[in-house]
């Protein structure tokens, strides 16, 4: 199957089925005491952070969603557009079509909407095994589209669950530390939905990887999405992964480098536990799928809501700046 095809079968079951786990992300082991003298004022709550060396309006990221099909053009602009509205920072999806074909390049290029944000390049450990992609290639592919910082993301039970798919990852780190020794962009490294535990955070830590963004289990499916697109056998590993909250906490234990957590995370009562427990970001995908096909104002109303619900919390915990935040979430 052409990588094209795929991104646009990705784009449609993500809309169309329920793709997302069953079992939760982890967060609802955590929870707040509720404070009734906040002794703040929601107005003057701050919530803007650093990651990587940039500032950041909120904590929140806008993870790698597509890239590489038609449908992508007009789903990255309205992401781009929401994430430079509002000061936030944004993922492409994996850029191995663009350099696949470089007529596509144009799918992921997002700055003519989005000058400042920082945009993060997208591709796969596989893509790096399977096919020998060197750093010059990829440092190319991120200079095209503007990017800040290069994400590869870290799939072993998606390629088993496609038709195809790279079943040797012998020498993944190695391509890994070999990348970011070759490219001088920050290199984060993510999971798609099936988590990343404190031994492999250790392992990429120790590469010299920037930063890692769990990618936990709770959210998108990624088994269940391709099986159903290559109808392969693979119900079984269904619920397959590290719940999001569980692998943040077994990354921030492992690990001095910032840590994003994403995976199912949903509203900003969950961003906000994962920022209280350490995490520098949270991210989101899927929930920002829908209203980027729509516009960007979708985008940007999903994304205050979300904000909303972040200071909400804050408030309520009489939390007025993030750091105020640290260790209020208690574990139940
Ligand atoms: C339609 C769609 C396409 C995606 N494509 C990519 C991709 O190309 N590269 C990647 O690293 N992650 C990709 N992801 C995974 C997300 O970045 C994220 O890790 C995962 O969906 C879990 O977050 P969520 O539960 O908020 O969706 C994609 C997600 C969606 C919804």
């Amino acid at each position: 199957m052409s990588t094209e095809k795929r991104k646009g079968d990705h784009i449609r079951v993500c809309l169309e089925e329920d793709v997302e786990f069953f079992r939760g992300n982890g967060f609802d082991e955590f929870s707040f005491t509720h404070n009734a003298l906040p002794e703040v004022d929601w107005n003057e709550i701050d919530i803007s952070t650093r990651f990587l060396g940039r500032k950041f309006s909120a904590p929140i990221f806008i993870g790698a969603v597509t890239g590489g099909t038609t449908e992508s053009v007009e789903i990255n602009k309205n992401l781009a557009k929401a994430a430079q509205e509002l000061g936030i920072g944004m993922g492409l999806g994996s850029q191995r079509a663009m350099i696949e074909s470089p007529s596509l390049a144009k799918t992921f290029k997002v700055r003519d909407v989005a000058p400042d944000i920082f945009l993060v390049g997208n591709i796969g450990a596989s893509q790096i095994l399977k096919y020998g992609y060197t750093p010059e290639k990829i440092s190319r592919a991120l200079e095209e589209i503007g990017a800040n910082a290069l994400a590869i993301h870290l799939n072993p039970a998606q390629e088993l669950a496609q038709k195809g798919g790279n079943r040797d990852w012998k020498g993944a780190l190695e391509s890994i530390e070999k990348i970011k020794s070759g490219i001088k962009l920050p290199v984060i490294v993510k999971e798609v939905g099936n988590g990343i535990s404190g031994d492999v955070a250790k392992k990429l830590a120790g590469v010299g990887v920037d930063a890692i963004d769990v990618a936990g289990s709770g959210g998108t499916n990624w088994v269940k999405v391709d099986s159903i697109i290559a109808k392969t056998p693979y119900e079984a590993f269904y619920e397959w992964g590290i719940p999001t909250a569980v692998a943040l906490e077994q990354c921030l234990a492992s690990v001095k480098i910032p840590i994003i957590a994403s995976g199912g995370i949903r509203n900003g009562i969950d961003a906000a536990k994962a920022l209280s427990m350490g995490a520098s970001l949270a991210g989101m995908s899927l929930p920002l799928l829908r209203p980027a096909c729509d516009s960007a104002g979708a985008v940007k109303a999903a994304l205050e809501k979300f904000i909303n619900e972040l200071k909400t919390t804050m408030f309520l915990t009489s939390s007025k700046n993030l750091s105020e935040l640290r260790r209020k979430a208690i574990k139940i």
